[in-house]
């Protein structure tokens, strides 16, 4: 079947197909992992059905190789607005660009994973399964759209591809021994699906009491847990939504908590779906559809249309659940409530510590999301769930791995890190890792957030860092201080000079904390530092920051 394929479309050559022939190629774009995990899953359950398979991040996949490949599965992420991941952000460009080459010998299917209180959800994923069907090549499985409920969509899209991956592709390797992948763990190992109770050590505001919030460094033990990471992962935390807001939303629908719900083979009182099962603080495009049909309302129904994308986008990031349901009021029953709102899903907080540093701790550093709209308390679920976690309630978590976002593996380069706000605290787990590894080369931090007096984050231990020599430069930015507003991006500018030298000796550049703005607005003053300190034209320096991307030199934690 190999050869066949190749003397109808005459362009594959005989080496190429070894390398590329009868086999499915499953690439990942990833940037917190889900991606990557989805992928290797589906690599693994191919290979053991006898399929040749090659697995590829989408960063180290070569572009050149897109044209001989007979079977493509993509699974791919969109950040935030229509963004793709940072590890596939040259093959999304390569392929949705001009240079792109046509495909009509290829069969492919996609995965998107997004989130659907984003107006553009599984931008990439759609442009990506759009743009493969336009350069010639045809589908063997359907797109699939995966929410933050991942698997509900992800399961069957792999069934199905699997499925379909085996009539197309027929098994072309021994079918390898279950056994041989499967290797029995030694112990529990704990997971996103089985996460680790840990308990709390230590839970403390970290600015002034008149700050006007409420940011916490938080200590949990993962003794006995055999649980590790690495400085730039993240924790996962499943939280448990607020008794309060469970209490809110029984007042508002009259509805009795005691009362069993049935619902995906499971029996719980409604209390127990509200506060452990069911996303309650975010909002999402299903539901709006959902409160739109149970009330009614036009008008709510209209924003969903393609055009109304900035109205829909703004009561996304504003509104939570419970103030579209107050706002239109419908009878609701208990087992319609919990089939509409989606499933609970993990946050993830980057990593405050280095394991060289705390052992069995991992250290968190946790903006508190509570604040007053429409006359009514909002909570955030998780930072909430983690605030009022005390001696009493421990914390179900899980290592998210984060392998775009690592220190340099030889020591002796230098590091710039941008970390506004609680963007910090991958910083801290740096610094504390490179004083411990005793690395030689140089540490450099731009922080900002409102107030010195009230909210500089981790100051003491700046300041300690600076006198030990772990680290050689603090550069800072308080917003609110001044008349004028003074952001990170501002300083960069202002250290241009020194930054670019420093680039250009080989520093790696890591930004972490807000992506809708701050990432962006550093990334602009990047390329400023590179056109005025390096001499480049806008477009070259357009280049060289996007190399520094693609060769992981520039990485980014952004949420
Ligand atoms: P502001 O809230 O006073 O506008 C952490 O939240 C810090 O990041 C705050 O000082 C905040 O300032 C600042 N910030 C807000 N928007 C930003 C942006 N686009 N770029 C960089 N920093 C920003």
């Amino acid at each position: 079947a190999a050869r066949a394929e190749q003397v109808r479309h005459g362009t594959v050559p005989v080496q190429a197909a070894k390398a590329t022939g009868e086999r499915l190629t499953i690439l990942y774009g990833s940037q917190t992992g889900q991606a990557k995990r989805l992928a290797t899953q589906l690599s693994t359950r191919a290979e053991a059905a006898g399929l040749a398979v090659r697995l590829v991040r989408a960063d180290s996949y070569p572009q050149r190789d897109l044209a001989k490949e007979t079977h493509l599965a993509v699974v791919i992420s969109t950040q935030g607005d229509a963004e793709p991941p940072d590890d596939a952000r040259g093959l999304v460009e390569f392929i949705l660009g001009k240079r792109a080459p046509k495909l009509p010998g290829l069969q492919y299917t996609v995965l998107g994973l997004g989130d659907s209180s984003y107006p553009q959800f599984c931008a990439i994923g759609r442009q990506l399964d759009a743009r493969f069907a336009e350069l010639g090549a045809s589908r063997f499985a359907p797109l699939g759209e995966a929410d933050v409920d991942i698997d509900a969509v992800a399961a069957p899209w792999a069934e199905h591809a699997l499925d379909q991956a085996k009539k197309v592709l027929g098994a072309t390797q021994p079918v390898a021994r279950v056994a041989n992948l499967q290797p029995v763990p030694s112990r529990v190992a704990y997971t996103r699906e089985h996460p680790f109770a840990a308990s709390v050590l230590d839970n403390q505001a970290i600015v002034a009491r008149d700050a006007g919030r409420d940011i916490r460094h938080v200590e949990l033990s993962l003794e006995g847990s055999g649980l590790s990471y690495e400085p730039g992962d993240a924790i996962g935390v499943w939280p448990e939504n607020p008794p309060a807001l469970v209490d809110q939303w029984l007042t508002l629908l009259k509805l009795d908590g005691e009362q069993p719900v049935h619902h995906d083979g499971r029996e719980l009182p409604l209390r127990r779906w509200l506060s452990h099962e069911r996303e309650l603080t975010r909002l999402s495009r299903p539901l709006i559809a959902a409160v739109a049909d149970a009330s009614g309302d036009e008008k709510l129904a209209g924003l969903l249309r393609p055009d109304r994308s900035a109205s829909l986008a703004a009561l996304l990031a504003e509104d939570q659940p419970i103030d579209l349901w107050r706002r239109h009021p419908a009878e609701w029953a208990a087992d319609e409530l919990v089939a509409v709102l989606r499933p609970q899903t993990p946050r993830l907080y980057s990593i405050a510590s280095s394991q060289k540093a705390v052992g069995d701790e991992v250290h968190l550093t946790v903006a508190v999301v509570d604040y007053e709209a429409y006359g009514e308390r909002h909570w955030g679920a998780a930072s909430s769930f983690i605030a009022a976690a005390g001696d009493d309630h421990r914390v179900p978590v899980f290592i998210e791995e984060n392998e775009r976002f690592r220190l340099p593996k030889d020591s002796a380069r230098d590091v710039i890190m941008i970390g506004p706000g609680t963007g910090v605290a991958p910083f801290r787990a740096f610094v504390q890792e490179r004083r411990e590894t005793g690395a030689g080369g140089r540490n450099w931090l731009f922080f900002g957030n409102r107030h010195f007096t009230r909210d500089f984050l981790y100051q003491i231990e700046w300041q300690a860092a600076l006198r030990d020599g772990s680290l050689d430069r603090l550069d800072l930015a308080f917003s609110r201080d001044g008349d004028a507003k003074v952001y990170v991006q501002q300083r960069i500018r202002e250290q241009g000079r020194d930054l670019y030298a420093w680039l250009q000796e080989g520093a790696h550049i890591y930004v972490c904390g807000d992506a809708n703005f701050m990432a962006k607005d550093v990334h602009a003053a990047l390329l400023d530092v590179a056109v005025t300190h390096g001499g480049l034209s806008q477009e070259h320096a357009r280049e060289w920051l996007s190399d520094l991307l693609q060769q992981g030199r520039y990485a980014r934690d952004v949420y």
